[in-house]
């Protein structure tokens, strides 16, 4: 992958990996860049996940051709990056690292040591010249743990910004950047809105023509574009798209047929998107980044033990926890004896921001029938 000619790739692709950080499934599976800057001074950009050292260092050595690297900058500390900084200090004793007060805290945590004889500490606005090169550092609190730090390089108008617009998937599989980093980003970095708003602020005044993240491509001209104004919606938790997310969970199939018939009446109506979702066996994080790319959304649950069912109530809670709001949302309750699950539903997004309950509430009594079917009519209206 050419980026400039002083500025190499490095980095693996990963196709073993079950599930990204321990929960999210990467069907295509997951690369972890790293980069080298070539000048007077060499500097490397981040290590690799642990199990691709070998790989890692081969790459080094192709592109090195016998030099040696002055210096390892650390812009985030999660070991998906971060795994082989001790590695690469043993390898080569005498490189500096360069990294955040809070990185080398951390790197006391992870391995022991916090290489006080052999480390330069950066915070924002500091510059590390290489030669013709120079590093201009930008602090990224919450982008996404607290001790990111970017590095902007001002000769070629590159900025590594760690895991700010990455992406699930390694980079030998073709496929369209929108729906996998949506789903990295509204996943993992979604709580974080306001710190990437931050960064966002502070990008607008570079001149940036390449964006060299440490998860999928490297970005340049109309992709680097559209990166930018869509992580301007995901982050400012903006409708990406107008439509209906109808997000179900049933138990013998009575909730979901009127889930689907609710998604057949939005779609008789004219509403031109509708995506449903089937809670108990589809990908979680891919319902939550639909539910945050859409305009509203609609959740049907049974009653479980005086409480909604368990994947609607988890469903729910991963919305909250990111920060969903500013969206209108319907709801749909079935149960047999007590239902409980619109009022529970109800209750659990209390703290959500700018919400709107769309009226009424469905209420089916173990299965659709004439007055439940009216109510369902009436939702789809209120959702047009
Ligand atoms: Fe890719 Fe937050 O590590």
């Amino acid at each position: 992958m050419f980026i400039t000619d002083d500025i190499k790739y490095v980095g693996v692709n990963d196709h073993k990996v079950d599930l990204f950080e321990g929960q999210y499934i990467v069907p295509n599976g997951m690369a972890y860049n790293s980069y080298v800057i070539l000048d007077e001074k060499v500097a490397v950009m981040d290590t690799v996940d642990k199990n691709f050292k070998d790989e890692w260092f081969a790459n080094l050595d192709a592109v090195l051709g016998g030099r040696l690297p002055d210096y390892l900058v650390v812009q985030h500390m999660e070991p998906d990056h971060a795994a082989n900084i001790a590695n690469f200090l043993r390898r080569y004793p005498e490189a500096v690292v360069v990294a955040s007060a809070k990185a080398f805290t951390m790197m006391g945590q992870f391995f022991g040591c916090t290489y006080d004889e052999r480390r330069v500490v950066v915070t924002e606005g500091d510059t590390l010249s290489l030669g013709k090169h120079t590093l201009h550092f930008v602090s990224a609190p919450m982008v996404h743990w607290p001790e990111v730090i970017l590095s902007y390089e001002s000769s070629s108008k590159v900025l590594f910004s760690a895991d700010a617009f990455g992406k699930f998937g390694a980079l030998d599989v073709e496929e369209e950047w929108d729906c996998e980093a949506r789903r990295y980003f509204i996943g993992i970095v979604g709580k974080y809105g306001a710190q990437v708003q931050a960064l966002l602020k502070k990008a607008s005044a570079l001149a940036i023509d390449t964006i060299c993240p440490l998860h999928g491509p490297v970005l340049t001209g109309d992709t680097l574009a559209e990166a930018l104004r869509l992580y301007d919606i995901w982050s400012a938790y903006g409708v990406e798209r107008e439509g209906v997310v109808v997000a179900y969970a049933s138990i013998y199939g009575h909730t979901a047929q009127a889930a689907l018939r609710l998604a057949e009446l939005l779609r008789a109506q004219g509403t031109r998107d509708v995506q449903v979702f089937d809670l108990c066996r589809c990908d979680m994080a891919e319902a939550v980044s639909a539910a945050f790319r859409y305009s509203r959304l609609v959740l049907a649950a049974p009653t479980y033990n005086a409480d909604v069912f368990p994947c609607m109530g988890e469903f729910i809670r991963k919305l909250v926890a990111r920060g969903y709001r500013g969206r209108t949302v319907g709801l749909i309750e079935n149960g047999s004896w007590a239902p409980m699950a619109a009022k529970v539903m109800r209750t659990m997004l209390e703290g959500c921001k700018e919400l709107t309950i769309a009226e009424p509430a469905v209420r089916i009594d173990s299965a659709l029938n004439e007055k439940s079917a009216e109510q369902l009519t009436a939702l789809a209206a209120a959702l047009e």
